[in-house]
């Protein structure tokens, strides 16, 4: 249930092009916001290429900075025991951030960094095509939850076309609060039910699609 689709073609490796390497190659060397001129590394993100699952965070921190990947200090280890609360290790998911730079001593990222680094995740997210994108924080559910509050809406699941959005505490934030350490842990428990439905969905749409396409055979 949770392994990663292989009914779909390599939709990374279009025309035998690695697009996600090449996004990567682009944001190593990006010099399109101040965050450049500060960062050691740029992280451009890492996983599984044909995820069904990809997780949005806010930015690098010291740690991601330092190493080039994400979530690798504190936040990370709690991600990781979170991806292992919905069965998922993270080899199955795709991480990634709204800024791939760190901002430096983790202000948050500013509105002309996140719109300079956006064409980066779109790319990313339609090179993977997700059937679930978490989002971690504010800045990541700002994208598809304008002037939402995340204590009211966080772990519901909303559409996007072919697929669902859940917005998700930041683990940072709920590492520390332990209010908010329980939400983000039930919300990951009950990420497996909402990748069960998508595949339900994703199944029924096929077979709906598939007598139409063996009718449009017959003219
Ligand atoms: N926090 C984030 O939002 N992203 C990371 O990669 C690490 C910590
Ligand atoms: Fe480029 Fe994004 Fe880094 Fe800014 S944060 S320099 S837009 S990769």
């Amino acid at each position: 249930m949770t392994s990663p689709k292989e009914d779909r073609g390599a939709v990374s490796e279009r025309d035998g092009v690695d697009v996600l390497g090449e996004i990567a190659d682009q944001v190593r060397g990006c010099p399109k916001c101040e965050l450049c001129r500060t960062r050691t590394n740029a992280v451009p993100g890492e996983g599984n290429p044909r995820a069904r699952v990809m997780l949005i965070g806010e930015g690098p921190g010291f740690y991601e900075d330092r190493e080039g990947r994400p979530f690798v200090g504190n936040s990370g280890k709690f991600l990781n025991a979170l991806l292992a609360k919905a069965g998922l290790a993270r080899e199955d998911v795709f991480i990634t951030n709204v800024v791939k730079c760190r901002p430096p001593g983790n202000r948050d990222p500013l509105p002309d960094e996140i719109a300079a680094c956006a064409p980066y995740l779109e790319g990313q997210i339609a090179a993977i095509d997700p059937d679930v994108i978490v989002t971690l924080g504010r800045f990541s559910m700002a994208r598809w939850f304008a002037g939402e509050r995340i204590s009211k809406i966080h772990g519901q699941a909303k559409r996007d076309g072919r697929r669902v959005i859940v917005p998700m505490y930041h683990p940072a934030a709920a590492l520390h609060q332990s209010s908010l350490r329980g939400a983000i842990e039930e919300d990951f428990e009950r990420l497996p039910k909402i990748l069960a439905e998508m595949e339900r969905s994703r199944e029924s749409e096929a077979a709906r699609d598939a007598p139409k396409e063996a009718q449009s055979k017959l003219f």
